[in-house]
């Protein structure tokens, strides 16, 4: 067991409450003075009824359906530490539900930019239910993240919060200390890649519980992109350090829809340093793991999601299943794009 909080009132004076999820590990995180939390994380660890050794990771069944909300979380818990009025983030719509979320517990300001047309309606819906300001741009995440660099060098009072902000990589990273306090070592943990902070999140859990003594050896990280948004794993085919940016991005997977992924040399080191590799998978891999997952494991993923299934059973003979223990991360539900289900299952 990971230490858990004995003085928590001696350390957080103003926080009321003692939290589960993430907040179970606050001595891996920067102190706050505040915590807006929803209960986030402490999410099911299932295993598969096919393979063996391997499991699934659901994310899904956080608060607003996504692993967005573990980094959301502490990082709206330490803006409203420090007394910021109005966040921005730029989404293929799951950072942008669970930023409206969490901001509206917090009492902030929230706007988002998102590519119009082009987010699932379950987490466009979300924004709206939460009563984000929501802001549409012609084009694809990218030109919506660059929008944000744009508008937080004009308004210095907005503070930004997608994932090349490192506190949200500091909530996302509980997502390891909970594997390892369930499975202790993994061999190999698969993760589908978009604007990649995930990734690098995942990885810095598992680096400082290594740095700690507590776990002798690390997984192998394997990063997972569409097709036709695969700037990382193309990369990797071509055996390049940097990554061969996709100026028109597609993919059926929309939360995964990114050419320019800012935390792109985080994701490559931990890929490195892991010794693991990036894979991508097609649209048709991804729909038919995505029902692979609802229809014999009963688990219901979003199609980006689904993708670390797809990259699995493209790679499975590359692991010696016997041995070998996987996880894969489901990063968000299927309810989150109804219409995704009715154009390609109907
Ligand atoms: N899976 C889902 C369901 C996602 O929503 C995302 C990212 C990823 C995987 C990839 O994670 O970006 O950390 O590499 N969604 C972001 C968003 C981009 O705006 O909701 P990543």
């Amino acid at each position: 067991m990971l230490e858990v909080s004995i003085n928590f009132k001696k350390e957080y004076p103003n926080v009321e409450k003692y939290y589960e999820g993430i907040w179970r590990y606050h001595k891996f995180l920067p102190p706050v003075n505040e915590i807006v939390s929803l209960g986030e994380g402490n999410t099911p660890l299932i295993k598969s009824k096919q393979h063996q050794n391997l499991y699934y990771k659901f994310e899904g069944s956080n608060p607003t359906g996504s692993f967005k909300d573990r980094g959301m979380s502490f990082a709206i818990s330490l803006a409203k530490s420090n007394n910021v009025k109005k966040i921005i983030v730029a989404s293929t719509g799951n950072t942008a539900a669970s930023a409206s979320a969490y901001s509206a517990r917090a009492g902030i300001e929230c706007y988002v930019i998102l590519p119009k047309g082009k987010v699932a309606k379950g987490k466009l819906m979300q924004s709206i239910l939460h009563g984000a300001k929501i802001i549409e741009i012609e084009g694809n995440f990218d030109l919506a993240l660059k929008s944000v660099f744009e508008r937080i060098k004009e308004n210095k009072i907005i503070y930004p919060l997608n994932s090349f902000n490192p506190w949200r990589l500091e909530g996302q990273k509980t997502i390891s200390l909970e594997l390892y306090e369930k499975l202790n070592f993994i061999d190999n943990i698969i993760v589908p890649v978009g604007n990649a902070g995930n990734i690098s999140a995942i990885w810095k859990g598992f680096k400082e519980l290594h740095e700690l003594g507590l776990l002798e050896k690390l997984p192998k990280m394997i990063g997972v992109q569409a097709e036709g948004a695969a700037p990382l794993a193309n990369a990797w085919e071509k055996s390049l350090d940097k990554p061969v940016f996709v100026e028109q991005p597609e993919t059926k997977a929309t939360a995964i829809r990114i050419g320019r992924p800012v935390n792109w040399q985080k994701a490559m080191k931990a890929v490195k340093e892991s010794e693991g590799f990036f894979v991508k998978v097609k649209d048709e891999e991804i729909i038919e793991a995505q029902k692979r997952l609802a229809r014999i494991e009963g688990i219901g993923a979003e199609l980006a999601s689904a993708a670390s299934y797809a990259a699995f059973l493209k790679i499975k003979e590359k692991i010696n299943l016997n041995i070998e223990k996987t996880v894969l991360i489901l990063t968000g539900h299927a309810l989150k794009d109804p219409e995704s289900i009715l154009n390609n299952y109907l």
